[in-house]
């Protein structure tokens, strides 16, 4: 029947025949997007649907409610909807020590200009190790639940939320907008089970509970994540109609109220002292817990205060996570390979014995440099005592969070006779070229550039990267392989793939190993939908040292375009001159990011340009373009009374303003406390306007 012309199917038949297929692409789909082990290729996939089509158009009554046509048959990423987040989704700074937390709460209270003695209250609470989800209600219905993606744009997985037993689908009494955001997580005894289970099944195992979590919750059918023992912890909120309470810890007691589980071990602490000490006491607790916490995480209480704190570009400052110390376990160090980044940076890869630390195994380490293996620090200064790491010696690997693994100690009772020192090489592994280490830099460096196929390919994985160019179906793998057969040697060659191949690139690509019809296609249309494009994301895409994901933002925020930033770019020189000081305007930009901006752009022009041809580039949104100062430049100067200096920046910023350091003709506002000085003579001069500091705080609305 499988063979059977659908125009001389009977009725039964075709009957017979939909089950038949709704079974075998469920297979499909299950072995492809959960199991990452096709069991057809794609053409074969793509005929099953479309005989299945054909047979629905015939008979329509007979479509099945499971019909392989109305089930995603995407990749997980395009299988999930998108959900742009109503207020962003962000993560925390971290803490490893006393003094991290001393100094976030010295932060604070500088920040909000408050002396030591005013009381200023935290909570402080578990860090589950699970991952984020936003729960949007209306009217006391659970309307959408997303994952946290990219942070602006997560995915969509109600209809998986909705089968989570803590996760209420109605509320009473709940503001009329709420979004309610917590950490799903799996306990260590259902993870424990279900691992067995899958072992049983044959199915694919987790490494840890987190990982089985955060692979239930992304399941294409609902009906699996049901059967997988996942909770919800709510621990904030997102968008909200009206305030939940004064404090965090009472909008917490307010969401347990409204039916959400609250994690029990909350506390509110009086200052640094108490923090420290709900740390010393959950950690003793840790193993005993039943789920994975990975620290604590201390809050603002007051959301006022909170409110006044905002945020930097991607954590908050009024939180931060103090992580607990890593779980170490000892092992032997096999080999050490010499890795080259995108920047050329060599790095040292420990290759160890396979060991398990915190309940997954790690196989490799970094060994950060070559004075990390000399047992130095970059000043010269001993660490681990002085002791080198060779290979053979018996290390201490640590886990420190979701970060790659480190090597902590070695053993020195344990170093076979015949261990050497490690010798660094002087030269690229890669590509042979002198590697160089710059005064005061502790890298070595290849200086093959884009000669390096290392760096080269480093180079195009970054670009493609999430942050990045988020091409779907172009990935690191991906690229390699392109590169490899010299179809795409640089970013700019990604865009142009389609026309250097011609029409018959679909079928050329096709034909490539691990690709079909479908996923040809897909890529192409992949490529044509990043063509329009965030300034920020290309300014992070180039790849250039020290230019992270936040300073792009900073970038993109103060040039506002790509034409602007370009031009900038290419004027500034790090001789001096107005684009070079404008660009050290920005808070957070110093000399030595500067100087990396500005060689790159003179070096790499010509791609630079070949690339953003093939592009439409959107100006940086500034997040209040209707406020009174966005799009201006202003400039604070003398003593403010009402807030401190940092947060009156931070305001301007959040309002859409820039803020400059020094008043140029560009300036439009100078805002001016007692005892100005030659800021606003020289503003007089230029004719720049000149506020003080109640018309300043007039003007934004918050006098
Ligand atoms: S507050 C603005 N509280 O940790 C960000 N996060 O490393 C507010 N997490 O993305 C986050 N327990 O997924 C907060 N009690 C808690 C948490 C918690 C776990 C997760 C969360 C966040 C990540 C940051």
């Amino acid at each position: 029947m499988p063979d059977t012309p659908v125009d001389a199917l009977t009725e039964a038949q075709a009957r017979t025949e939909l089950e038949r297929l709704a079974e075998t692409l469920a297979r499909a789909n299950a072995a492809y997007f959960r199991n990452d082990a096709p069991v057809m290729d794609d053409a074969e996939y793509d005929a099953l649907k479309a005989r299945n089509a054909a047979i629905e158009a015939r008979f329509p009554h007979l479509a099945r409610a499971d019909s392989p046509s109305v089930q995603v048959g995407a990749a997980p990423s395009e299988a999930f909807g998108k959900i742009r987040h109503a207020r962003r989704m962000l993560s925390l700074a971290n803490a490893f020590d006393a003094e991290d937390v001393a100094e976030f709460v010295q932060r604070i209270r500088r920040y909000l200009g408050l002396s030591d003695d005013t009381p200023l209250a935290f909570t402080s609470e578990p860090k589950i190790d699970g991952l984020s989800l936003s729960l949007r209600y209306e009217n006391d219905r659970l309307i959408h639940a997303a994952t946290r993606g990219d942070g602006e744009t997560g995915e969509d997985v109600t209809a998986n939320a909705r089968t989570v037993d803590d996760i209420p689908e109605t509320l009473e009494d709940a503001p009329a907008i709420l979004e309610v955001r917590g950490e799903v997580y799996m306990s260590h005894a259902d993870f424990a089970a279900l691992n067995e289970r899958q072992a049983e099944a044959g199915g694919k195992t987790f490494a840890n509970p987190r990982n089985a979590a955060a692979g239930s919750l992304r399941q294409l059918d609902p009906e699996i994540t049901r059967a997988r023992p996942l909770r919800f912890f709510a621990y904030g909120w997102g968008e909200l109609s009206e305030p939940l309470a004064a404090t965090q810890y009472e909008a917490l007691q307010r969401l347990g109220k409204l039916g959400f589980s609250v994690n029990p071990r909350t506390r509110r602490c009086g200052g640094l002292d108490d923090l420290l000490q709900t740390h010393a006491e959950t950690e003793t607790l840790r193993a005993d817990l039943g789920h994975d916490i990975d620290g604590m995480v201390y809050k603002v209480d007051d959301l006022a205060l909170q409110e006044r704190l905002g945020f930097r570009s991607t954590t908050p400052r009024w939180a931060i996570a103090h992580k607990f110390s890593a779980e170490t376990a000892w092992t032997r160090l096999e080999a050490i390979d010499i890795q080259v980044g995108r920047t050329g940076a060599l790095s040292p890869v420990a290759r160890l014995t396979p060991v398990t630390v915190g309940g997954v195994v790690v196989s490799n380490a970094t060994l950060h440099n070559e004075d990390y293996i000399a047992g130095r620090d970059s000043k010269g200064a001993p660490i681990r005592e002085g002791r080198d790491i060779r290979v053979g010696d018996r290390v201490e690997v640590y886990r420190a969070g979701d970060v790659i693994p480190k090597i902590r100690d070695v053993d020195l009772s344990a170093r076979p006779a015949d261990a050497v020192p490690y010798t660094f090489p002087e030269t690229c592994p890669e590509c042979g070229s002198p590697a160089v280490r710059e005064e005061g830099d502790s890298v070595r460096r290849c200086t093959g550039g884009l000669i390096c196929p290392a760096q080269a390919v480093e180079r195009l994985k970054h670009f493609v990267s999430r942050a990045a160019f988020d091409i779907e179906g172009l990935g690191a793998k991906q690229v390699e392989a392109f590169w490899r057969d010299g179809w795409i040697t640089k970013p700019s060659e990604i865009f142009t793939l389609k026309d250097r191949f011609g029409p018959g690139c679909a079928r050329q690509v096709r034909n490539r190993e691990g690709w079909g019809e479908k996923s040809a296609d897909n890529l192409f249309a992949a490529i044509d939908t990043r063509r329009t494009i965030p300034l920020a994301r290309v300014i992070f895409a180039l790849g250039i040292r020290h230019v992270g994901e936040s300073t792009a933002a900073l970038l993109a925020g103060h040039y506002g375009s790509w034409a602007a930033f370009r031009d900038a770019m290419l004027k500034a020189s790090s001789d001096g001159g107005t684009e070079w000081d404008n660009l050290l305007s920005i808070d957070g930009v110093g000399p030595v990011l500067a100087a990396s901006l500005v060689a790159s752009f003179q070096a790499e022009i010509d791609e630079i340009d070949a690339l953003t041809a093939n592009l439409t580039i959107e100006d940086a949104e500034s997040r209040a373009t209707d406020s009174p100062v966005a799009g201006k430049t202003l400039v604070f100067t003398g003593t403010l009374e009402r807030m401190t200096r940092a947060e009156a920046k931070a305001r301007a910023e959040a309002l859409g303003a820039k803020v400059a350091g020094s008043v140029s003709a560009k300036t439009d506002l100078l805002i001016a406390g007692p005892g100005a000085g030659s800021k606003a003579k020289k503003a007089a001069d230029l004719g720049v306007e000149v506020i003080d500091e109640d018309a300043w705080l007039t003007l934004i609305g918050a006098a």
